[in-house]
């Protein structure tokens, strides 16, 4: 069966490693992906936001599955378009990817399902919400409705913070259209983890629990990213706190989605705070996490089109989740300057090593070959070092030491990826 994955960053390369892998693999298509996704698939030029144009290729090309990554595309519906058009698609239809499309919906869906999650309110107009910040407890988190690449969340200490934040989000429309509506609410303290899960409409399974590091600088410093590394499984995601996710959250959030008519199938991704009153969710997202999906696909054993294609033909009850009983560590290289401003165009070198060595992996998420064909930086994320270990601690100490296998201009990473469990 031929396989076209859409997405360009370090999670789909993660996925395409995984479909390589499997035996159900065919030739393998990647919409637009990037240099290091060329090695194991054939990178076509199509944006993942060209409807059409996917379509006709998967017609054109036979294509057995597409593989949906990228959460823009499955907000806007492009597996609808697929599937009307007879393709088999993994990821959500729009309906019920709107569950990462708007925190105003996912928020009313746990209020209405009781799924525990901060307390908050929905506004659709700027003087109403800076009315609501008169009277609010500080510090306090405001959240535009819709898809804002990670950004759209502003955490305010202060009153004066928090009107300006209204006023960035929903006049000045620092993130566009997604500000149209926006949410506030309470500021939640405890650890965050991020838990993925393969969803059939009916059946959830948990995949191994990971930890990201969102924001650019050591120590939780700086702006916020799409995420600078992560480690799985997460230690503080304990066997108590995922009885509880397994009673309060996972199946519930599934039952509510095909109460709602909105039968979700692809992959919920729970952002989980673990609060002192319990797991609370932070968001949910529609797809795999980047930079999650590479630490925790690296360590499923399962073969993930058999999985994925469970998920579609609604038989997930059938497959049991395997992952291997080790850890995994990623630390993004990133070009110094992100998320702001950075330059591109650096010759990469130092890869070899990663195709010798097993256990090593370096998943590409803004590389080019240039017009001479030479390897370059070109993004703000630009790779994603992985490596397994027997446990966190083996892990985190060989991703770093495979890091400085990799030389580019600008090369810049956080030192402290894992760092709160060597505390253990
Ligand atoms: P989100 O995109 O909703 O995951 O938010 C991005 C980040 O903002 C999260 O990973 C948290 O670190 C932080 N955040 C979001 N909501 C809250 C909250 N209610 N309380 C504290 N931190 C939050
Ligand atoms: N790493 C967070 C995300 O993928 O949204």
């Amino acid at each position: 069966m031929d396989i076209l994955i859409v997405g360009s960053g370090g999670r789909e390369h993660a996925i395409a490693q995984s479909v390589a892998k499997s035996a159900r693999a065919g030739k393998i298509y990647c919409a637009p992906g990037n240099a290091g996704i060329s090695r194991v698939a054939e990178c076509v030029p199509i944006g993942a936001m060209e409807f059409e144009k996917l379509v006709s290729f998967a017609k054109e090309k036979k294509i057995g599955l597409v593989i949906v990554g990228m959460d823009d595309p499955l907000v806007g519906g492009l597996v609808d378009e697929l599937e009307a058009a007879g393709i088999r698609t993994f990821g959500p239809r729009k309906n019920a990817a709107i569950l990462e499309g708007s925190k105003a919906f996912s928020k009313d869906l746990m209020k209405k399902y009781h799924i525990p999650t901060a307390a908050y309110e929905t506004f659709d107009d700027a003087e109403e919400a800076l009315r609501y910040l008169e009277t609010a407890d500080y510090p306090i988190v405001l959240k535009a409705d819709g898809l804002a690449l990670g950004k759209g969340v502003l955490i305010c200490s202060t009153p004066e913070e928090a009107q300006d934040g209204v006023r960035t989000i929903m006049e000045d429309k620092k993130f566009g259209d997604a500000g149209n509506r926006m949410v506030i609410e309470e500021f939640m303290t405890g650890r965050e983890v991020s838990v993925l899960s393969f969803v059939d409409g009916r059946t959830i399974q948990i995949m191994s629990s990971a930890q990201d590091h969102k924001r650019a600088g050591d120590n939780d410093t700086g702006l916020n990213t799409g995420g600078m590394g992560t480690f799985s499984p997460s230690p503080f995601y304990t066997e108590e706190i995922d009885d509880y996710c397994r009673k309060y959250i996972y199946q519930a959030t599934v039952d509510a989605m095909a109460q709602e008519g909105r039968p979700f199938q692809g992959v919920i991704f729970f952002g989980l705070m673990l609060t002192e009153k319990g797991p609370k969710v932070l968001e949910y997202n529609a797809r795999f996490g980047d930079p999650e999906a590479q630490v925790v696909l690296p360590r499923m054993k399962n073969d993930i089109l058999e999985v994925m294609e469970a998920c579609i033909d609604g038989r997930l009850d059938e497959i049991k989740l395997e992952f291997e009983d080790n850890a995994a560590v990623c630390v993004v290289l990133a070009s110094e300057g992100y998320p702001l401003h950075y330059e591109k165009g650096f010759a990469i070198t130092g890869l070899e090593r990663f195709e010798k060595e097993e256990g090593y992996y370096c998943f590409h998420a803004g590389t080019k070959f240039d017009e001479n064909g030479t390897l370059v930086t070109n993004g703000g994320r630009v790779l994603g070092i992985t490596a397994k270990g027997a446990d966190l601690k083996k892990a985190r100490e060989n991703a770093y030491s495979a890091t400085e296998w990799v030389q580019f201009g600008n090369k810049y990473m956080r030192r402290d990826i894992g760092n709160t469990i060597m505390e253990l």
